[in-house]
């Protein structure tokens, strides 16, 4: 509903009471509003799943149910309706219950015709508003068309469009991949671009808390359930109420609660720890984890019923290392970021050496490292550029180990050690001292080699007179 509709709101009115839902009615239809009534909660209930209603006025006390008990029901089925609930006067107590449970506000009894259609007003005012913002929002993330989630390696689009597809959908989504890749960046996109935009998102780890916090966090518990429950507490899956859980590390929860999350799944119902009723609950579940699933499965630490159950929907975020395209895409990123954080915005880009660094590095700890020693290269930087010595020092020792060059088949190790002499000496201008260094190799080696493949210079000195020859120059490219 736009705000041009205002006017035109569909209400429904809940009362025992025909004096009430009556003079209501005559009120808001007035108004332009499409006006229907319930005697009771039942009567609401089968109203409400035949169509939406923009807006509910529920009494208090009616004959089934409390309105309190009605207004969560409708918040459930359907979060974007407004309620209002109907007091007496005085109680409140039971107001503050309602506000808390999501109703938009009160209206004391006996009340006037004014106030009726001013408080309806605001309430159909709010719920366009809201719904325009989710709009924006949808827009605003759409725009970019990669959701914050950064990169054009042929798998990262394609985890693009995974995003565009299953969002909007309620479908489970299993999110796996090393630490760091962005698995919580893609799991916020989806429930940003799913219609649960405006609900609460939670994420709980579930290897980070100790296994009997993980089942009364997520379920809640009565007063009384266990020593120190000294009160009702909701659990995190009913206070996603309409929105998204992430579950992380969803194979560290233990077995038991396994099962028991598993049937929630199912039935969409929950029973809080020491509790005999049941409740029901709406969130749509992205699961994530930086472990091999499989192998879990085998081990029998992830149940495989609860697996089939929370990946109806797999997205693989492929390692950084896998992508070297994307670093420097993801670094130009960040150096945007912090650069502007920091207030260095004379940083305009990296230089050659440090690109060199950047790219042949393996990003063992993926994105979230890129990021740290961008932020980290950005804070030491001097220049108009991150020089090789603004990186933290992990990128200058571990380069020559994680170095791979892919050799051409069928190469002898001759063929290959040739290669590797005239390409150094080619770097190094031809200088034996610096091209002995560089190749690590005893000085008098590296003129027999050369003399052995045939590389054309100066006289080739025996033994430790070899100092002499510093500035041997050495044609490259003679054979
Ligand atoms: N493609 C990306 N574009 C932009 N930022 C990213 C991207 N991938 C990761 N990041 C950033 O890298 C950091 C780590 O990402 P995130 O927390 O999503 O990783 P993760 O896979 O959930 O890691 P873990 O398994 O350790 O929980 C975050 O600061 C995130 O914003
Ligand atoms: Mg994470």
């Amino acid at each position: 509903m736009s705000r041009q509709q205002l006017q035109g709101g569909r209400i429904l009115v809940v009362d025992d009471e025909a004096s009430v839902t009556g003079a209501l009615k005559l009120i808001l239809a007035e108004k332009g509003h499409e006006v229907k009534t319930a005697k009771s909660a039942t009567e609401a209930t089968a109203a409400l799943k035949d169509r939406p209603y923009d807006l509910v006025f529920i009494d208090l006390r009616l004959p089934d149910q409390s309105g309190i008990e009605l207004l969560t029901r409708v918040k459930m089925d359907a979060h974007e309706t407004e309620v209002i609930l109907m007091t007496a006067h005085g109680s409140l107590d039971v107001t503050i219950e309602a506000i808390k449970r999501g109703a938009f506000y009160y209206l004391e009894k006996p009340f006037t015709p004014e106030q009726v259609s001013a408080l309806a007003y605001r309430a159909l005012q709010f719920k366009a508003v809201k719904s325009e913002n989710r709009t924006l929002k949808n827009a605003l993330v759409d725009s970019g068309g990669d959701f914050g989630f950064i990169g054009r390696h042929p798998k990262i689009r394609q985890i693009h469009e995974v995003v565009r597809t299953a969002a909007p959908s309620d479908a489970a989504v299993l999110i796996e991949g090393e630490s760091g890749t962005g698995k919580e960046v893609v799991a916020t996109a989806l429930h940003l671009a799913s219609s649960r935009a405006d609900r609460p998102f939670i994420r709980i780890n579930c290897a980070a808390l100790p296994s009997e916090l993980i089942e009364s966090e997520l379920f809640g518990y009565r007063k009384g359930a266990f020593t120190g429950a000294d009160r009702d507490k909701r659990g995190l899956i009913e206070a996603a109420s309409g929105g998204t859980i992430l579950l992380d590390e969803i194979a560290e929860m233990p077995t038991h609660l396994q099962t028991k999350l598993l049937r929630v799944l199912q039935e969409r119902r929950l029973r809080r720890l020491g509790d005999e009723q049941e409740i029901g609950v709406d969130f749509r579940l992205i699961s994530s984890t930086n472990r091999d699933t499989s192998l879990m499965i085998d081990e029998g630490a992830l149940r495989k019923d609860l697996y089939f159950r929370i990946s109806t929907i797999k997205i693989r975020v492929p390692p950084l290392r896998e992508r070297p395209d994307d670093v420097m895409l993801l670094a130009a990123h960040f150096l945007r970021r912090y650069a502007e954080k920091y207030n260095k915005n004379r940083i305009r880009g990296v230089s050659q050496t440090t690109h060199e660094l950047l790219a042949r590095y393996d990003w063992p700890g993926n994105v979230r490292e890129l990021e740290s020693v961008i932020e980290h290269a950005v804070l030491f930087a001097q220049e108009d550029q991150l020089m090789p010595e603004d990186l933290p020092e992990q990128l200058h020792s571990a380069q020559a180990k994680n170095f791979r060059c892919v050799i051409p088949p069928f190469l002898t190790m001759e063929e290959i050690e040739r290669e590797a002499i005239a390409q150094t000496l080619e770097r190094t201008g031809g200088n034996v001292k610096k091209t002995a260094e560089m190749l690590n190799y005893h000085r008098p080696t590296l003129y027999r080699k050369l003399k052995k493949f045939g590389f054309k210079g100066g006289h080739t000195p025996q033994g430790d007179e070899a100092e002499s020859q510093d500035a041997d120059a050495y044609n490259v490219s003679a054979n």
